[in-house]
């Protein structure tokens, strides 16, 4: 097992009827901003809830956050959030709106322009703090101190970690999960499928636990993945596939083990080209990942067939079943895993390739992801 430092300072607070308790939880004197996104919190009643809560703190209100949260839309809260003196962020929404009330409590905090610390997240170093009402479950963001933020302009869409960004504390109703359009519960378990394979799916540390842990959580979604897709009303089922996704990316199941990453590094190329749902991207490269980085991977692959699958036969037909049964897996869910599927070509491929050679990346967990190697993934995903 590798070496590692944990800690997660995140306050979870789960369960049907708690978005009154952020009432207490935010400190008293706080200038609360509120963010969101398109409106769905308006339709299912979580804004009314909210702001029922927030009664009498004086908060002000930033709505209009998109899905893969746009920098030009953000900077316009930071404004906003400037000129009313804001020192408290609530974000209520999905990843986006999470993502994107990072970004904003960084760049509160930061002097100059704020892409900067896009371009190196080395500079995001502190941030206003923020607390989260989570309305969709998949990144994981609830808990962890990551985000994403997209730029059209330049095509770009950009991750950054700011040791300042774990939520000060997170409600998690999954109640309020019953209003997500089914595409967006099919993107949050092939989100957080994909979480769970960037921190397993590597090669052995003889991390028992992690390991353990990590077939946990996929061996749920397996299992939960058809029930949801058929309806997702049902509170227990939603409440696990609720809890499942915030444990594949709250650094728990990280601990002592290599981190891949490589796949996820892929899919914000396809969304920042092409628009794709974060989701549906992870859906059309993971599978192309472990084809290509089979021989890199094997021991994790058939292990992963094994336990998550049943598989049986020789290791190299577990790890051939080990590919096939993700796909499988991602496609009875409704996703489209191939690129042409999506009207995308060799095109795409090469100036990703490209993108990806100028910036000198080599990726996953021994930088043995190349740019000819993404090259041959994508190909194999045509
Ligand atoms: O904008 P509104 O109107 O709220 O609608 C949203 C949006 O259209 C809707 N929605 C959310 N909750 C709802 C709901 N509709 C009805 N009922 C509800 N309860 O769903 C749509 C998609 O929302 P979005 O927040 O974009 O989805 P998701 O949570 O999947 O977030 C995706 C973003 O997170 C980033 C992705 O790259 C992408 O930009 N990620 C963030 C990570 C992190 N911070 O750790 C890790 C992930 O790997 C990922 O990269
Ligand atoms: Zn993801």
């Amino acid at each position: 097992m590798n070496n590692f430092t944990f800690c997660n300072p995140t306050k979870l607070i789960f369960g049907k009827g708690t978005i009154a308790r952020i009432a207490r939880e935010i400190p008293t004197g706080a200038k609360i901003m509120m963010t969101y996104g398109g409106g769905s919190i308006r339709r299912n009643g979580v804004y009314d809830q909210v702001t029922a809560a927030l009664k009498g703190r004086g908060a002000v209100e930033f709505g209009g956050i998109e899905p893969n949260p746009q920098y030009e839309t953000l900077v316009k809260a930071v404004e906003l959030a400037r000129a009313e003196g804001v020192d408290f962020l609530l974000a209520v929404g999905g990843g986006s709106v999470i993502d994107g009330t990072k970004f904003i409590a960084t760049a509160l905090k930061y002097e100059g322009d704020p892409w900067d610390f896009l371009l190196d997240p080395s500079k995001a170093v502190d941030a206003v703090p923020l607390a989260t009402v989570l309305t969709l479950p998949a990144t994981g963001s609830e808990m962890n101190n990551g985000a994403v933020v997209s730029r059209k302009e330049l095509n770009e869409k950009l991750a950054f970690h700011n040791p300042k960004c774990y939520p000060l504390f997170s409600v998690l109703d999954p109640e309020v999960c019953y209003s997500l359009p089914q595409r967006q519960i099919v993107n949050g378990i092939v989100d957080s499928f994909a979480h769970t394979l960037e921190q397993y799916l590597t090669f052995d540390t003889q991390a028992m636990v992690m390991d353990r842990w990590a077939e946990g959580l996929l061996q749920t979604l397996v299992e939960l993945g058809p029930k949801l897709v058929e309806r997702h009303d049902r509170y227990d089922e939603v409440a696990n596939f609720m809890l499942t996704a915030t444990m594949a990316l709250n650094g728990f199941i990280a601990m002592g083990v290599p981190q891949d990453w490589a796949t996820h590094m892929i899919g914000h190329e396809l969304t920042a080209l092409h628009g794709l749902d974060h989701g549906v991207t992870l859906a059309i490269v993971y599978p192309g990942m472990m084809r290509v980085m089979r021989r890199e991977k094997f021991d994790k692959l058939v292990q992963y067939a094994e336990r998550v699958w049943g598989a049986t036969g020789t290791p190299e037909e577990k790890a051939e079943a080990a590919i096939v049964k993700t796909d499988e897996f991602f496609r009875a869910l409704g996703m489209k895993t191939r690129l042409s599927e999506h009207g995308i070509g060799q095109e795409t491929i090469d100036f990703i390739v490209e993108r990806f050679r100028k910036r000198g990346w080599n990726l996953g967990e021994t930088g043995k992801v190349t740019p000819e190697r993404v090259a041959e993934i994508l190909r194999e995903r045509l």
